[in-house]
Parts: C-alpha cells; sequence; structure tokens
C-alpha cells in the first residue's frame, strides 16, 4: 500500500469540507508538536508531504492523504498548546473534536503521545471523546529516539496504565521514531491490514 502513490488531497478547515465518505480512513491526533506531520512523512517517505515545524500549533487544518485509491490517512491539528491566536485556536480545537465524533468511515485514530512526557490531562479528554464517540484508538510513542530504554520502558508502563481506563483503547501500543524510522514499518502493517 505505502509503495503505490500518497496524494495529497485537501486541507478542510469545517465539516462540510470533508472529502466523501467512501472508503477507510485513519487520522493523527495528538498534542501540538508531538510529531503527528513527521510520521505521516516518515510513513509515506516523503520528506515534506505533510509540513513538520518546530512551532507548535502548525498544522491547523485537517489534511487529506490519499493512499492509493484505498484509503486515506488524516493529519490532525494538535491540541493543548498553539503559537496562533485564542480565537483560531478554539475554532480549530471544534473542528478537531466535531472530526474524532463524527466521521463515519474513521476506522482508527492513532493518538500519538510524546516518549518524554507520556499521556497528560489534554490528552485524557480527547481519549474520553474517542471512548464517548466509540472510535477505536491506538497509541503511538513518538520520539523514541530522545529518550534512555528506561526512560522509554517507564513511559511505556504509564501510557499503558492510562490505557487500561479507556474501552475504546486497542491494546497494543507502538514505539516510533520519525527520525530513525523505529515503529514505521509496524505502523505502515497495522495501516494496510485495517479493514
Ligand atoms: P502540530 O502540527 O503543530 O500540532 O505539530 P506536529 O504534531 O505535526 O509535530 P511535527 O511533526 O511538526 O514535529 C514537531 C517537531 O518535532 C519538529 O521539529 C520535528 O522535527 C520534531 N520531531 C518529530 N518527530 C520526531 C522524532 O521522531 N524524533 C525527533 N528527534 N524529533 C522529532
Ligand atoms: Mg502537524
Amino acid at each position: 500500500l505505502f509503495a503505490g502513490p500518497v496524494d495529497f488531497v485537501k486541507g478542510v478547515v469545517a465539516m462540510p469540507g470533508l472529502p466523501p465518505a467512501d472508503r477507510l480512513e485513519v487520522c493523527f491526533a495528538g498534542r501540538s508538536n508531538v510529531g503527528k506531520s513527521s510520521l505521516i512523512n516518515a510513513l509515506t517517505g516523503r520528506k515534506s508531504l505533510a509540513r513538520a515545524s518546530n512551532t507548535p500549533g502548525r498544522t491547523q487544518e485537517i489534511n487529506y492523504f490519499a493512499l492509493g485509491d484505498q484509503r486515506y490517512m488524516v493529519d490532525l491539528p494538535g491540541y493543548g498548546y498553539a503559537e496562533a491566536p485564542l480565537a483560531i485556536v478554539q475554532k480549530w480545537q471544534a473542528l478537531l473534536k466535531s472530526y474524532l465524533s463524527g466521521r463515519q468511515t474513521l476506522r482508527r485514530a492513532f493518538v500519538l503521545i510524546d516518549t518524554r512526557h507520556g499521556v497528560k490531562a489534554v490528552d485524557e479528554e480527547i481519549l474520553q471523546l474517542l471512548d464517548r464517540s466509540a472510535v477505536t484508538f491506538q497509541a503511538v510513542l513518538t520520539k523514541a529516539d530522545k529518550v534512555s530504554r528506561a526512560e522509554r520502558d517507564a513511559i511505556i508502563d504509564q501510557v499503558r496504565s492510562a490505557l487500561s481506563k479507556h474501552p475504546a483503547a486497542y491494546p497494543e501500543l507502538v514505539v516510533t521514531s520519525s527520525e530513525k524510522g523505529d515503529g514505521i514499518e509496524t505502523l505502515r502493517a497495522i495501516i494496510a491490514t485495517l479493514e
């Protein structure tokens, strides 16, 4: 699936702008700056398909990418913190929540968690929204290259215990580094085999 063409479809700023719900999709959610756009670039092997940046709040739209004509990957705006005016942030946060709770064809939400920080209160809010919306989510630890093995293992325990309280959580998490490539092949296989 990832060997074929990957195309940017569109950036969506309001729910009516979503593409027709005619195929399975997965999305990447997580705190601002956690590495969502970088992960999409690593998965597709395209360095700047999704815009990544040091500035939290870089992605301000719902960005659709097509894997061939079979499925969509969706890059979401971050939550929790952004270097943008409050009114604008509130607008895209509302869009994020509408999307996560109201997209019929959303098959799995990957919720990205920074391996240095673990699950935070703002993440819990999103996880609860996904529970209520009955959207299966899977935790993806990001930036694993930035921590020692011991730190990573401690965070894995914290994340596992947080997930155990959520009915919509998929039990296995994936540890990744977009920088070094860890976990990328695993995540590709998960996305390719979803039905
Ligand atoms: P928003 O769109 O602002 O919510 O951010 P995002 O979650 O899309 O994060 P983005 O991919 O833009 O990455 C944020 C910063 O983290 C960038 O400076 C990336 O280079 C860096 N980064 C992302 N993934 C990794 C990783 O695996 N390892 C390291 N060391 N840095 C990473
Ligand atoms: Mg982004």
